[in-house]
């Protein structure tokens, strides 16, 4: 095949002069909410696109949880590995991941696959596909926190991911960074802003109920009353499971109770390890709503109808900053600095007193609050999803050097370095 050289024009039609070339065969995985979340916009892009023929396989690493997500965007996987067990280890998802997936792509030698963040299954998957000699692509690169422990085990997972990738969708300049840092050829990266500012977009705009009858209700009855003050939580994390969850779930209880006059409502994760941790607390208070996980349409919309956030979720301190919400964070350290620098983000660790003192200022100082509450997008424009499909026609050398997501110079970095070079693998130069 030859592939013909180009000037780099981000203009320019992207399809024209390969689309008479046989699709890219490419294998999109995931296993879990998150991952689903902010991969579905991509498969949405690739299957839009003549040059991709995208095949959408699931480990089922979560269950109920991961099909929610897949019924929101009317995805069908075309696998499903099916591999969740209840209260399933590490090593667990591990082999299941890795021995179910080296089987498929053996058999259908893709010629890429996709994986997303920082999870067992991203990582397995990423040593799987290098282990077949199938070209990985790393969706949300980059992200760092620096400590191995914090979040466990994603630090790890990620920068392992890193190791066996081919190509690094970094969601922002600083990603890229870290990138560099660890001596990622800067051909190898676009910066593409996160997919799940694409997907937040997709759900807000469409206004799905919530998905919890009671809470759809009591939300919407109150309307003629005024909007009443709405705290929303989220937990899992599992560097918090034991006694920091425990305390976190204290520190709710405390907080509903010192603030009657606010909603707190509480979708709780399905891992049994969460709810024995931090349900006991928040057991028979007036003003505490403990709902199964929401679908996503419903939770995009929660977030949007919420005052203030309290959450140790990666995603939703992606999400919340560009709905304009106040984002407490229940962890010490983050790989998404981005918009804790914005002044949108706080972390506030798990410590008991500490979250109730942090909660209660954002609460008690309304200049605090509108100061938080400034819409801020440092992760996405709803256009990552087209840059991650223009990249990967790049990296095989069926199109132009993407277009990159701003705003460039967040962090002092900024795209100066030169890395306009040829694709290792297609002959497109930009
Ligand atoms: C996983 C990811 C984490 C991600 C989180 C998103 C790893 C190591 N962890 O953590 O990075 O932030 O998902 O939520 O990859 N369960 C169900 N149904 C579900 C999902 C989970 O019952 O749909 C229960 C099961 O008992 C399961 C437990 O939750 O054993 C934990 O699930 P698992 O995927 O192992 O870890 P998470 O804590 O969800
Ligand atoms: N989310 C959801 N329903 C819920 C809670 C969260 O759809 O009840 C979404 C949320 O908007 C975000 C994603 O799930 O896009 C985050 O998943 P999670 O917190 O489980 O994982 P993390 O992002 O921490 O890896």
């Amino acid at each position: 095949m030859i592939v013909p050289t180009v000037e780099c024009d981000p203009s320019a039609p992207s399809a024209s002069p390969w689309t008479d070339d046989p699709p890219l065969t490419v294998t999109v995985v995931y296993g879990t909410r998150p991952e689903a979340v902010k991969t579905a916009p991509l498969v949405a892009a690739l299957r839009k696109d003549p040059r991709f023929e995208p095949l959408v396989l699931v480990t089922g690493q979560h269950r109920e949880m991961l099909d929610q997500v897949n019924e929101v965007f009317g995805i069908v996987p075309d696998v499903d590995l099916d591999i969740h067990r209840a209260g399933q280890t590490l090593t667990d998802v591990t082999v299941g991941c890795l021995v179910g997936i080296e089987r498929e792509l053996s058999l259908r030698r893709p010629d890429a696959v996709v994986v997303q963040g920082d999870t067992t299954t991203a990582f397995t998957v990423a040593l799987a596909g290098f282990y077949q000699r199938v070209p990985v692509i790393h969706l949300e690169a980059g992200l760092r926190t620096n400590d191995v422990h914090g979040p466990f085990p994603e630090e790890i997972n990620r920068r392992l991911a890193t190791q066996l990738a081919a190509l690094h969708l970094a969601p922002t300049w600083e990603s890229r960074r870290n990138l560099l840092r660890e001596n990622v050829d800067p051909s190898r990266i676009v910066v593409t802003g996160n997919t799940v500012i694409d997907a937040l977009h997709q759900a807000v705009g469409a206004r799905r109920p919530y998905g919890d009858d009671a809470l759809e209700a009591e939300l919407e009855a109150e309307s003629d009353a005024g909007p009443r003050p709405v705290l929303l939580v989220t937990a899992h994390r599992r560097e918090s499971w034991g006694e920091p969850m425990a305390g976190i779930g204290r520190a709710v209880a405390r907080l509903a109770r010192r603030y009657p006059h606010y909603l707190v409502v509480f979708p709780v994760h399905r891992n049994p390890i969460v709810r024995e941790a931090v349900l006991p607390a928040l057991r028979d208070l007036a003003n505490v709503r403990i709902t199964e996980p929401l679908p996503y349409g419903g939770f995009a919309r929660l977030m949007d109808r919420a005052t203030l956030i309290l959450t140790d979720s990666g995603g939703v301190q992606e999400e919340g900053p560009s709905l304009g919400k106040p984002v407490l964070v229940l962890r010490d350290t983050t790989e998404r600095p981005e918009a804790v620098r914005a002044g949108t983000v706080a972390l506030v660790g798990t410590a008991e007193d500490a979250v109730v003192a942090a909660v209660s200022k954002v609460i008690d100082d309304p200049e605090v609050r509108a100061r938080m509450a400034r819409a801020v997008n440092p992760y996405g424009d709803g256009q990552a999803a087209r840059r991650g499909v223009e990249a990967l026609a790049h990296h095989f050398g069926r199109g132009p050097w993407p277009d990159e997501f701003g705003p460039f110079r967040t962090d002092g970095s900024g795209p100066d370095d030169v890395r306009r070079v040829p694709s290792p693998v297609g002959t497109a130069s930009c």
